[in-house]
C-alpha cells in the first residue's frame, strides 16, 4: 500500500484523512479525491514529458473527471485541458481557465459548442469530420478570429483493451479515415482557408493501455500522412497529439511510468520527422485516467446483507451503478476495503451490490471482507477517480454524490451532493395535460 492510502488504528486513511471520519462528516455515498496523488501524477508528467521534451504540452482529458475545482488545480499547475462539450468548456470558463490552454475535441461538435469555443478563443480545435469545417469558419467570421486546427486521424490500429474503449481502428466513429479522397480534401480546405491554420495531426487509439506497440504503429501511420501533406501541399505540421490512454492500477495491473510510453514515441517522432524532412513537431498528450483514477476512492455505508445459503452473500451499499457505471458497462474490476475494519483479516467472500433496481448493479464480485462485516460499516472502493463522477447518473432519481478533496489531513467539498430538489427542479407538469 502506498502512503496516500494507509491503515492507522485499524482504519483506512486517505491522503492523511480518516475515511471513517470523512463518511461521518460528509455523508455517503461520497467520492473522495486526493490532491497529493493528483499533484504526484502532474509532476511525473512534468518530469517525464514537458520538462524533458522541447515544446511538449499536457492537455488533461477533462472527461475523466471534470469539476471547476479540478480545473483550478490544473490552471495552477500550468497544464492545458482537452474538453469535448459545451458543458466541460462552461466549467473551464467558470474556473477562469486560460482560453489558449484549452483544446476542443469531439466527434460531433454542435454548432452552438463551436460558437462557444471560438468565442472563448480556445487554443486548438481538433477537427473530426468534413462537415465541421464550415461550422468553424462561420464562427471564426462571426468573432473575427483565426483558429488553430488539428486533424484527428483514425490510424487503423487495434489497441488491446476493452472493445468499448478502443478508438483507433478504422471502423470507428472517431477521427477521419485515412482514405486519400477523404483525408486530403479536408487538409486542402484547411490550408486554403484564411480562417484556419493547419496546426497538426491528432490521434487517440484507446484507453487503459499497457503496451506501446499500438501507439508506435499509429504514430508511424500519422507521420506517413504528415509526409504526404508535405509532398502534396508543401505544408509542415507543427504539432502532433498522441492522445491519452495510459493504463492505471485498479486491481492487479502493473502501472507503467509515462516514460515507458513517451520515450520511444519521442524517439520515433524524431526519426520520422528527419526522414520526412520537417522540423520535429511539438508533442502533446491527453492523459485523463492516469492523472485522476488512483486519486479517487468512493465511500459507501453498508446496509442490507443477504446470505443466500450455498450460493452467495450479498452485501449492499447506499450507492452503486449511478456513481460507478464502469462495472456494468465494461465488467471493470475494483479493489477496496471495509474502512472501519481495515485491520481485521478479510476471510469471507461476498458480492457487493448497489441499491439500484438492476441485477447488474454490482460493484465488487468475489470481494473479501472480515466475517464481522455488518450494517453501518463503511466500504471504500479504490481507484474510482476517473470516469466515476463524470459518468454518474440520476437513475432511480438517486442524487449524484458529492466530491470531497483531501490533502495532507485536510478536507473540503469540491462538489456538493445533489439534492432531491435539484433532481426535479427542471420537471414541469405540461400545460396540455
Ligand atoms: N483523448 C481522447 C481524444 C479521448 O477520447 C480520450 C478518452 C482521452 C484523451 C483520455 O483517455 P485516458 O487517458 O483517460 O485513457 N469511459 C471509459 C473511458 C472512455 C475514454 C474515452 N476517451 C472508461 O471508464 O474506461
Amino acid at each position: 500500500m502506498d502512503n496516500i492510502r494507509e491503515i492507522r488504528d485499524g482504519k483506512l486513511f486517505f491522503d492523511g484523512c480518516d475515511t471513517v471520519e470523512l463518511a461521518r462528516k460528509y455523508g455517503t455515498p461520497l467520492y473522495v479525491m486526493s490532491y497529493s496523488e493528483i499533484e504526484k501524477r502532474l509532476s511525473e508528467l512534468k518530469r517525464d514529458f514537458t520538462d524533458k521534451y522541447k515544446g511538449a504540452r499536457v492537455a488533461y482529458a477533462s472527461k475523466a473527471f471534470c469539476t471547476v475545482g479540478m480545473y483550478e488545480i490544473l490552471k495552477r499547475a500550468g497544464v492545458c485541458i482537452d474538453v469535448v462539450s459545451g458543458g466541460e468548456l462552461y466549467a473551464a470558463e467558470k474556473a477562469g481557465f486560460p482560453a489558449e490552454r484549452v483544446e476542443f475535441n469531439g466527434n460531433n461538435k454542435l454548432p452552438s459548442e463551436v460558437d462557444q469555443a471560438v468565442r472563448y478563443g480556445v487554443g486548438r480545435i481538433i477537427v473530426d469530420g468534413l462537415q465541421e469545417l464550415p461550422i468553424i469558419v462561420e464562427a471564426c467570421k462571426k468573432y473575427n478570429k483565426k483558429m488553430n486546427i488539428m486533424v484527428r486521424i483514425t490510424p487503423g490500429v487495434a489497441a488491446s483493451t476493452h472493445d468499448y474503449i478502443v478508438t483507433g481502428k478504422k471502423d470507428s466513429k472517431f477521427g477521419i479515415p485515412l482514405d486519400e479522397d477523404v483525408f486530403l480534401p479536408i487538409i486542402k480546405e484547411i490550408i486554403d482557408s484564411e480562417w484556419l491554420d493547419l496546426y497538426g495531426l491528432h490521434m487517440h487509439i484507446g484507453s487503459q493501455l499497457f503496451e506501446n506497440d499500438a501507439f508506435l504503429e499509429a504514430l508511424d501511420v500519422l507521420m506517413d500522412w504528415a509526409g504526404r501533406i508535405k509532398t502534396e501541399y508543401g505544408a509542415e505540421i507543427k504539432e502532433v497529439n498522441f492522445g491519452g490512454g495510459f493504463g492505471v492500477k485498479y486491481t492487479n495491473e502493473e502501472r507503467k511510468p509515462y516514460s515507458f510510453f513517451l520515450d520511444p514515441m519521442m524517439k520515433r517522432l524524431e526519426e520520422r520527422s528527419n526522414e520526412i524532412g520537417i522540423d520535429m513537431p511539438a508533442p502533446v498528450i491527453e492523459p485523463g485516467r492516469s492523472v485522476v483514477a488512483e486519486a479517487g476512492m468512493t465511500l459507501y455505508t453498508i446496509g442490507q446483507i443477504k446470505d443466500i445459503k450455498g450460493i452467495r452473500k450479498y452485501v449492499s451499499v447506499d450507492g452503486g451503478m449511478g456513481d460507478n457505471i464502469r462495472v456494468a458497462l465494461y465488467q471493470a474490476e475494483y479493489d477496496g476495503v471495509i474502512a472501519n475494519r481495515a485491520g481485521e483479516t478479510a476471510d469471507e467472500t461476498v458480492t457487493v451490490c448497489g441499491k439500484y433496481c438492476e441485477s447488474g448493479d454490482i460493484l465488487l464480485k468475489d470481494f473479501k471482507v472480515p466475517s464481522s462485516v455488518s450494517m453501518g460499516d463503511i466500504l471504500a472502493t479504490y481507484s474510482t477517480g476517473a470516469y466515476g463522477y463524470s459518468m454518474a447518473s440520476n437513475y432511480n432519481n438517486n442524487p449524484v454524490p458529492g466530491v470531497v478533496l483531501v490533502r495532507d489531513g485536510k478536507s473540503d467539498w469540491m462538489v456538493k451532493p445533489q439534492t432531491y430538489e435539484q433532481i426535479v427542479q427542471n420537471n414541469v407538469i405540461p400545460d396540455i395535460l
